[in-house]
């Protein structure tokens, strides 16, 4: 499966600070914004990344994050000349995806809770057409918005619609079949003047070919894009990190549990930024001796949870 982030946009909402940085790049907390949905995607064991994003924007995350080898997986990057929708981030790297299945996640989206990475492998492997992942809200009017009926079925799928007719909204993390590309090719932009990811999940929808997966009331799910809501998200992982002593997508971290870098590339990229909380946590991690034969005691992979499990 390969992976696409979408970190473009115009970032008016969020002007002024977005006038002269890409909003992905903004701090949520203690970290760059786009390491949130690039951990969704590596805890997926997704390894082939493609970041999306505007071409003044693109070669500052080439200078964050470069081709991805310091975290042992491929990270490449593509413009998107204007914010023409997000299911442009499918045609536009169509030779990149090259028929595969492909997991397509919102640049400004936040996922955590227990057993997510679970949830998330579980959908990848048991993927047919087009998954998505419902979540209850407060206010679904600034959402995609699934209806279901009695029997949990999604009866209809709605941008942004003035009176909801549910609570669910759609996240901004999606899982397509080869088909995706060629029907963002088809789709018309809305009113708006926007192609719509609805619109194309509709289609999905519409031959039956729609899973809709909930995330239940342990997980929270944040998108990051109004003033308001980039700092709720940055509370959320400041006080869910010194309550816990965990980082949230801490990428190094995972990519060492995952098993991609070893341990001396922890503490050398941990020495590297000493000075700060973020590279003394990574000195900690390299530095607890026993710490896999620890997990490996208890049967139990930080990140994965327990090991038989996966
Ligand atoms: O966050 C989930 C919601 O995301 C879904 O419920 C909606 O169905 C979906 O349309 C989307 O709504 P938003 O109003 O949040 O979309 P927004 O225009 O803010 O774009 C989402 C992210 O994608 C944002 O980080 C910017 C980026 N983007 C967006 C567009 C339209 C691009 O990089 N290029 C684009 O052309």
């Amino acid at each position: 499966m390969k992976g696409i982030i979408l970190a473009g946009g115009s970032g008016t909402r969020l002007s002024p600070s977005t006038d002269s940085i890409n909003k992905h790049l903004l701090a949520v907390f203690d970290k760059p914004m786009i390491y949130y949905p690039l951990s969704v995607l590596m805890l997926g064991g997704i390894k082939e990344i493609m970041i999306i994003s505007t071409p003044e924007d693109k070669s500052r995350f080439e200078a964050l994050l470069g081709d991805g080898s310091d975290l042992g997986i491929s990270i490449s990057y593509r413009e998107q000349s204007n914010p023409n929708g997000i299911p442009e981030a499918l045609t536009l790297s169509e030779d990149f995806i090259d028929n595969e299945p492909v997991a397509l996640m919102l640049g400004d989206n936040i996922f955590y809770g227990q057993g997510f990475t679970t949830l998330f492998r579980e959908a990848i492997k048991n993927h047919k057409h087009a998954t998505v992942f419902g979540y209850r809200v407060k206010d679904a009017r600034r959402f995609g918005v699934v209806e279901f009926d009695h029997n949990q079925k999604v009866v209809s799928l709605e941008e942004k619609p003035e009176h909801p007719k549910s609570d669910f909204a759609v996240t901004g993390l999606y899982i397509y079949d080869h088909k995706a590309v060629s029907i963002a090719k088809k789709l018309k932009p809305s009113s708006r003047g926007e192609l719509e990811i609805t619109d194309l999940n509709k289609q999905y929808l519409k031959f039956g070919q729609l899973d809709v997966e909930l995330l239940g009331r342990g997980f929270a799910w944040m998108d990051a894009g109004t003033h308001e809501s980039l700092f709720e998200a940055s509370e959320f992982v400041k006080i869910t990190q010194q309550r816990q002593g965990f980082k949230l997508a801490c990428l190094e971290e995972i990519a060492f549990y995952l098993g991609y870098i070893s341990k001396d590339a922890i503490y050398e990229k941990g020495m590297s930024m000493a000075k700060n909380d973020y590279g003394q946590y990574l000195l900690e991690i390299a530095e607890r001796e026993h710490n896999q034969q620890y997990w490996e005691s208890i049967d139990r992979n930080p990140i994965l949870g327990l090991v038989e499990n996966e």
